[in-house]
């Protein structure tokens, strides 16, 4: 009885409902995942969903396959999209879709369904997931089918149908919400120039506005991944909630940047990110210790590839799942632990210490030690320095 997409839908699985009954006239199923969004997202959905003809909504609890799955694995590769961004949302699409499929199964669905617009990233990311998990689903887009154009379009839809949305015309941030990170977008802040309003925030205080007393926090990593906080050991969603706390209350992890959107604009977006900014300086301070030079170079590098491959909406290609072998057999003995200072916006090491610590103060230490003949210097600096010298005589003459 459907119609549209070539008369095939039956039966849907999405958010925005209202549209689909209208141009398919299908079932539709409504679904939602927990990533800890908040919830004021989350409250009130099921009377929504049904509000807005759905005959269903189903709810995943996805926070701990969230932060253990695909948070962690990030977080061990140090990925991070254009020197800022620690991929917060990018992250969370995949464990969406993935769970969405899942559904579709579930309650026999053809077709799948997101919110997202036709200008940005997130769509992306959505749709390549569906393509490399069931590449028979049918996929509907409002914002690039039907008459939906912008924000202000989608706002007045809503209304016109009476389905509640928390944006008003006057607040008209794009945000996306999970427990590693809020991002914000659009309204002001499509003016790179202008600074943010404070009121803007949500996850921390203004550093402005952070107790003037800094606060010390102890994070315990077991082969590059985080297992505990100030000797408490907790799980995955647990320890990132815990360190939201004390990252937001000192004002840490903000992030203004103007960056490169897959489909090829320039967008500005402001993140809050204070328990992963908190854990990227821990890992990174305890591989110190136990990475050497060569190892941490290579890691460093293919880091980059990580960050554009999960940025870009490509979690499930086998190319990241193979560097995500390498980044696991790397890190093996990452273990120890990293002892922070919080402070104002900022966190800095005050120290760090591992079982597996290449760092050993006999080779180390400017006194005398058996292990390192300063003699063996002048040697190792004359032939390491042979091309300069080489180079040189040549250009003199000599
Ligand atoms: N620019 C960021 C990214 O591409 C954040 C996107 C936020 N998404 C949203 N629907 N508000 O990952
Ligand atoms: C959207 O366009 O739906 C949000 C922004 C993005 O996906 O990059």
């Amino acid at each position: 009885k459907a119609r549209g997409l070539r008369g095939k839908l039956d039966k849907v699985v999405l958010a925005t409902t209202k549209t689909h009954l209208e141009n398919y006239g299908c079932e539709v199923v409504c679904f939602t995942a927990d990533v800890s969004q908040g919830v004021e997202e989350l409250e009130g959905l099921e009377k929504k969903a049904k509000a807005s003809g759905a005959s269903q909504l189903v709810v995943k609890d996805l926070r701990e396959e969230f932060v253990r799955d695909y948070v962690f694995p990030c977080l061990r590769a140090g990925a991070i999209y254009e020197r800022k961004y620690l991929l917060g949302t990018s992250m969370a699409r995949p464990v969406i879709a993935n769970a969405m499929v899942d559904v579709a199964i579930e309650v026999g669905a053809d077709a799948v369904s997101h919110g997202c617009t036709g200008k940005g990233n997130d769509q992306v990311r959505f749709e390549l997931t569906f393509f490399a998990l069931n590449p028979k689903l049918n996929v509907v887009v409002p914002w690039r089918e039907w008459d939906i154009r912008g924000r202000e379009d989608a706002i007045y839809y809503a209304k016109r149908h009476k389905v509640p949305v928390p944006v008003t015309k006057q607040s008209i941030y794009s945000r996306d919400r999970n427990l590693w990170h809020l991002s914000h977008e659009g309204d002001i802040l499509e003016d790179p120039a202008i600074e943010p309003k404070k009121d803007m925030y949500m996850l921390t205080v203004d550093p402005e506005d952070a107790p003037s007393v800094p606060e010390y926090a102890e994070i315990g990593v077991e082969s590059g991944l985080p297992v505990s906080v100030n000797g408490k050991r907790l799980f995955p969603a647990s320890l990132l909630a815990e360190l939201n706390k004390i990252g937001g209350r000192h004002g840490i992890g903000r992030v203004d940047m103007v960056e490169n959107r897959l489909v090829s604009m320039k967008s500005r977006g402001v993140y809050e990110t204070p328990g992963g900014t908190i854990l990227f300086t821990a890992v990174r301070e305890l591989e110190s210790l136990t990475i050497d030079r060569e190892t941490m170079q290579v890691k460093d590098s293919l880091a980059l590839k990580y960050a554009e491959l999960v940025y870009a909406g490509r979690w499930f290609d086998p190319l990241r799942e193979s560097l995500d072998a390498f980044m696991e057999k790397i890190t093996e003995s990452t273990t120890g632990s990293v002892e922070l200072k919080l402070y104002k916006g900022s966190v800095n090491v005050t120290g760090r210490s591992s079982p597996y610590s290449l760092y050993r103060k006999d080779v180390s230490s400017f006194e005398d030690s058996l292990i390192y003949d300063q003699a063996d210097a002048a040697g190792f600096i004359r032939l390491y320095g042979l091309p300069m010298q080489v180079r040189s005589m040549l250009k003199q003459g000599i």
